[in-house]
């Protein structure tokens, strides 16, 4: 284990798998006693466990990220089990893939509620806790599909942008108070949902083609750039989008 983040408290939404559970287990291993906040709550809870059996610490928070009521009750449960958060790495996010022609408004709210409107819930409601500790660490998880021609995402790639939108206003805000705010915007990359829905389609490959760095992306490749930007080592980096994406958009 680093200490890189020692003592303090960190916060990933969408935690149960994917990318979510590559951020908590890295933050973990560097340190942070990380709360893993997902809609799934047994999900959560065998991502606590295993980073519990490592000998880190985590407790698992069931929370619906666009729901208002349940991000507050969330929030005040992680500082009153783990003290308060001073690292919110805001993960959980929906890709349905629907052309726009078949888009609907209820899928394109949907998308919009859980992708945007949560990472907004989610960073109000730890504003508290990181100004009490005159220290914050937002990151919030973008995609490289923002720089990219693919049919299909029109409210996923909406969403992606009021994301990077809204990391760099709130890093505005928040800089005279030693709180920064990035983004990461990770490439296709083989969470167990984007294997099941798309390891068929060759996709996969074409995309390694295209990238620099000719092989596909694992959760691992985004997580230490996410320890990086909630470190104290990235204190004068704010409002930034970094693609991790093995080289495929140059931002
Ligand atoms: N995997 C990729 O190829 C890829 C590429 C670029 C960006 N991303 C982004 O990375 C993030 C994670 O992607 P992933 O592939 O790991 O996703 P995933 O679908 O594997 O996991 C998402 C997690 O978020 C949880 N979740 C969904 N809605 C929620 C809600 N309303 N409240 C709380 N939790 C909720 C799910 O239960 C799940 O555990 C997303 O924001 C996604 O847009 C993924």
């Amino acid at each position: 284990l680093s200490t890189t983040h020692s003592g303090r408290v960190a916060v990933v939404t969408g935690a149960a798998t994917g990318l979510g559970r590559a951020f908590a287990d890295r933050l973990s291993a560097d340190g942070a006693l990380v709360a893993v906040v997902d809609v799934d709550e047994a999900g959560a809870q065998a991502v606590a466990r295993e980073i519990t059996k490592r000998g880190g610490e985590a407790v698992a928070v069931v929370c619906d990220v666009s729901r208002p009521d349940d991000v507050t009750r969330m929030a005040l449960e992680v500082e009153r089990v783990l003290g308060p958060a001073t690292i919110v790495v805001n993960n959980a996010g929906l890709s349905p893939h629907i052309s726009l022609d078949d888009l609907t408004f209820e899928a394109w709210r949907q998308v919009m509620a859980v992708n945007a409107d949560g990472m907004f819930l989610v960073i109000k409601a730890f504003l508290g806790q990181m100004r009490h500790e005159r220290f914050g660490r937002i990151v919030n998880v973008a995609s490289n599909t923002y720089g990219l021609v693919i049919p299909g995402f029109t409210h996923y790639v909406a969403s992606k942008g009021a994301v990077i939108g809204l990391t760099r206003a709130v890093a505005t805000e928040l800089g005279p108070e030693g709180i920064t705010a990035n983004a990461v915007a990770p490439g296709l990359t083989r969470t167990e949902s984007v294997v099941e829905r798309m390891e068929a389609t060759g996709l996969f490959e074409q995309m390694a083609q295209m990238q620099a760095i000719k092989r596909s992306e694992v959760p691992e490749d985004v997580a230490g750039v996410v320890s990086f930007l909630a470190s104290e080592d990235a204190r004068f980096v704010t409002g930034q989008t970094i693609v991790v994406d093995g080289g495929l958009v140059r931002h």
